[in-house]
């Protein structure tokens, strides 16, 4: 038998086993959602299968299946869209149609995709930043960055945080008559950790005058110390995003090398030397009371020395943004974060909350108790319009 019949056998197996697949309670047009995780959970399931059999990369052949729901610029009757670059690095931006007595906000978006997926072409991606230009009347920045693993970080933060220094230029504002006191970044998933990262950059950055006047983080990655949360386990299965493919992202962020992903997966990656780190992410203090209920907290398992020696990336501040310290969050703008009941991600976005409101620094927490990683991007669901709202009412009142 040759290795694609194989896989076909394999995709018909999947089909039979998925059909049926269980969602948590409470969750709305649950039978929409179950066939939207079946088609994800097939597609990525093949092609893990693929990356066993040897036949493509699990990374390769998820670009290439995101990259069919690519669209090109195209201005509507609203907004006009443009593709250019922002010191060397591809952004698409959104400016509105309608004339405007005041200068405009700014908003600089970053999309999400574990840094190994998606664009600002990407049509739900492409959808939101249309309507939040239309909706706020606002000049969106929808930015591009490298992704792995092709590179590794912190190529990712660099593209990301180089495009942002460009945008945040006084000139460049007033050319696409945007008011430099009303200049936000926002992004969601992989795209959340990389606004947190390079808010936190611009703190420390003497060179940028301009400052942020909020910052939007939707159920963001903020660490890659602690990969057994009480939200890692409570969905290590899903929906959507399950802890084997966000360990795969967060390894793949920083190395190909195997090695890594393994020791993530047994959460034994941090190396003693850092061990004193943990008290950043150690959700026993810094998740509400509610969300600890029913775990006990296990201080993780020091992992060797060469990984952390090798791969330093995911003990850097830069990418795993809940390292940084008081004196950095206590400068952090205005912040709105949703978190969702069923992700992983939940409790990163849940101790951050905290963790800034220690520091004194003003938090909305939109926590959505039915809700699910991905959901803000899959417009077919109700969902994703009430998220949708809820985010575009904080921005209409704060930025
Ligand atoms: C985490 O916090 C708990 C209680 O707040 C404490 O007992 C534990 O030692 C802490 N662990 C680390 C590694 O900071």
């Amino acid at each position: 038998m040759g290795r694609k019949t194989i896989l076909f056998l394999f995709a018909a197996v999947l089909m039979a086993y998925n059909a049926y697949t269980p969602v948590p309670d409470g969750i709305e047009e649950p039978w929409r959602l179950v066939w939207e995780m079946t088609q994800m959970k097939m597609m990525t399931d093949l092609v893990w299968m693929a990356e066993l059999l040897g036949i493509n990369h699990f990374m390769d052949s998820m670009v290439f299946l995101m990259s069919l729901h690519n669209v090109p610029p195209t201005s509507d009757e609203n907004v006009d869209v443009m593709d250019t670059t922002f010191n060397s690095v591809p952004v698409r931006v959104y400016v509105p149609k309608r004339q405007s007595e005041t200068l405009r906000r700014g908003l600089f978006f970053i999309h999400g995709g574990g840094w190994c997926l998606g664009s600002a072409a990407y049509s739900p991606y492409d959808v939101l930043s249309r309507r939040t230009a239309d909706r706020l009347n606002a000049v969106v920045v929808s930015t591009n960055y490298r992704l792995a693993p092709k590179h590794h970080f912190p190529s990712q933060f660099e593209d990301v945080y180089n495009a942002l220094r460009w945008f945040l230029q006084q000139d460049v504002l007033s050319n696409y008559g945007v008011d430099p006191e009303r200049v936000g970044v926002s992004g969601d998933s992989a795209g959340g950790n990389l606004a947190a990262a390079v808010t936190q950059q611009l703190i420390k950055d003497p060179d940028v005058k301009i400052k942020l006047k909020i910052q939007a983080l939707i159920y963001p990655a903020l660490q890659a110390l602690d990969l057994d949360l009480p939200s890692y386990r409570e969905n290590s299965h899903g929906p959507i995003l399950s802890r084997s493919v966000m360990v795969r992202f967060w390894s793949e962020y920083f190395t190909t090398d195997q090695s890594l992903e393994k020791s993530m997966l047994f959460n034994q990656h941090v190396p003693m030397e850092s061990t004193h780190l943990f008290k950043f992410v150690n959700w026993s203090s810094w998740l509400p009371e509610r969300f600890k209920k029913g775990h006990i907290y296990k201080n993780p398992v020091p992992g060797s020395s060469e990984l952390g020696k090798k791969y330093p990336g995911f003990l850097d501040v830069r990418a795993s943004p809940l390292l940084a310290d008081d004196n950095i969050l206590r400068h952090l703008p205005l912040t709105y974060i949703i978190t969702c009941q069923y992700d992983v991600l939940r409790d990163d976005g849940l101790m951050y909350v905290t963790r800034l409101q220690n520091a004194g620094v003003q938090v909305t927490l939109d926590h959505i108790e039915n809700g699910f990683h991905g959901a803000f991007s899959l417009h077919k669901l109700k969902i994703s319009n009430r998220l949708e709202n809820k985010y575009m009412r904080w921005l209409m009142e704060n930025l």
